[in-house]
């Protein structure tokens, strides 16, 4: 964790870039480990800072207190946030409690029983202030043939008996990992803010959002990619951003897939199929993100239902998106010619082309419809029809555990 720098920096920045606020002042550090966050507070001008932490490594951040001349200043007391006693209010709630998916393990209902406790209400800010989670469309299909097709072929053995088990265990968990940005199909989307001085348990344990994208181009849909940023905004800075100063820019810790990454990386759903997508093709649906209520915090659950368009006003019927899921899950080549012949109002799971390097897929598509990426037709020819009758949607539920 000290080892990510863009974390530690952020930190750092947002501390020593906001000193006026931080000198002469008392601050807690929830879950302070070696207790850098809270050196850089007393290197801030805090009068006190309180470094709290469970675990054995507050033994080792008193020690470095001492060696670091600070320990006058610098308290470290060991115990959990929700049982030690403090001696005094705070002005500052100085934490780093993010969890993967904002959420996933994530210490923030500790840091809520210590703001509602321990944070003088009408002067104290934490820091961070503002949390943020977004999600955009993405394409990532060698995440497929790396699960699932590579059993049929295991160094020369037939293992395709595995596969069922194998999607199971890879569409329904949702993954932690570096998705790079060009595999982004549409912009990200705002799902969720919370402002960490007044959001309760109730609000982080359950949200629903419905979203809508455009699909940035000709491509495969194969999943979302959820990722977040924390905003480290002083009181002084709400207040002047309020007035109309656009000058004051407060120091942003963003996990997105366009930045350099960082330890939380990105969560990735990606759901059991691949949906073909023109240029400016819908991507609608609704998410449904849960912190699992039994074991607060430590498993979080995604349930996404993504609409299906089509040509024609007409419903799928509901045995046909059994079909559908059941052609979906036996790999995409029988997918196409099977859904092919299944029913051409689905139109989104039926555009016939070769699967294989996307080089090929695109001039496959180029040819069918003389279709350039961008949206321009070659020749003045129709360009694919649009998708824009909404018919049905097809549910999908991960689990980040
Ligand atoms: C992510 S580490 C943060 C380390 C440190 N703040 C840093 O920036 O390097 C989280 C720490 O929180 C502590 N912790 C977790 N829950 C806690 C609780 N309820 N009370 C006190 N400490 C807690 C853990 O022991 C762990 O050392």
């Amino acid at each position: 964790m000290l080892q990510d720098r863009r974390r530690t920096l952020a930190y750092k920045n947002a501390i020593l870039g906001s000193k006026e606020e931080f000198a002469g002042k008392v601050v807690l550090d929830i879950g302070c480990g070696t207790g850098i966050l809270s050196h850089f507070c007393v290197q801030a001008g805090a009068r006190k800072v309180y470094a709290v932490d469970a675990s054995n490594i507050a033994d080792q951040a008193k020690l470095i207190a001492e060696e670091n001349g600070v320990a006058d200043k610098l308290v470290v007391i060991k115990g959990r946030i929700e049982e030690i006693e403090l001696p005094e209010q705070v002005d500052i709630i100085v934490s780093e409690w993010m969890g993967h998916c904002l959420l996933y393990e994530s210490m923030f209902d500790s840091v809520i029983v210590a703001r509602d406790k321990w944070l003088r209400k009408d002067t104290g800010f934490l820091f961070p202030s503002h949390a943020s989670m977004f999600m955009a469309p993405f394409n990532e299909e060698d995440y497929y043939h790396e699960h699932v097709d590579y059993w049929n072929d295991v160094y020369g053995v037939k293992m395709t008996s595995v596969i069922p088990l194998a999607e199971k265990c890879f569409f329904r968990e949702a993954e932690v990992a570096e998705i790079d940005a060009c595999h982004l199909l549409g912009q990200d989307l705002l799902l969720k803010s919370f402002d960490l001085m007044t959001v309760t348990g109730e609000e982080l344990r359950e949200f629903s959002v419905p979203f809508s994208f455009l699909s940035y181009q000709i491509n495969e849909l194969t999943g979302f990619c959820i990722w977040f940023d924390v905003k480290f905004e002083t009181r002084q800075m709400t207040e002047s951003i309020k007035s109309g100063r656009t000058d004051v820019r407060p120091v942003v810790l963003s996990t997105s897939p366009y930045e350099e990454p960082t330890h939380w990386m990105q969560t990735l759903l990606h759901i059991p199929a691949t949906v073909s997508l023109f240029q400016d093709d819908p991507i609608t649906g609704t998410i449904v993100v849960r912190s699992n209520p039994i074991h607060v915090n430590r498993k979080m659950l995604f349930s996404l239902s993504l609409d299906l368009y089509s040509f024609e006003e007409k419903p799928v019927k509901e045995e046909d998106k059994a079909e559908i899921m059941k052609l979906m899950k036996k790999g995409r080549q029988n997918k196409y010619a099977a859904l092919g012949k299944l029913d051409e109002r689905i139109a989104r799971w039926t555009v016939e082309m070769k699967v294989g390097k996307k080089g090929k897929k695109q001039a496959a598509l180029n040819t069918k419809y003389n279709w350039t990426p961008g949206g321009v037709s070659k020749k003045e020819i129709e360009p694919p029809p649009a998708l824009t009758t909404k018919c049905g949607s097809l549910q999908f539920d991960f689990e980040l555990e």
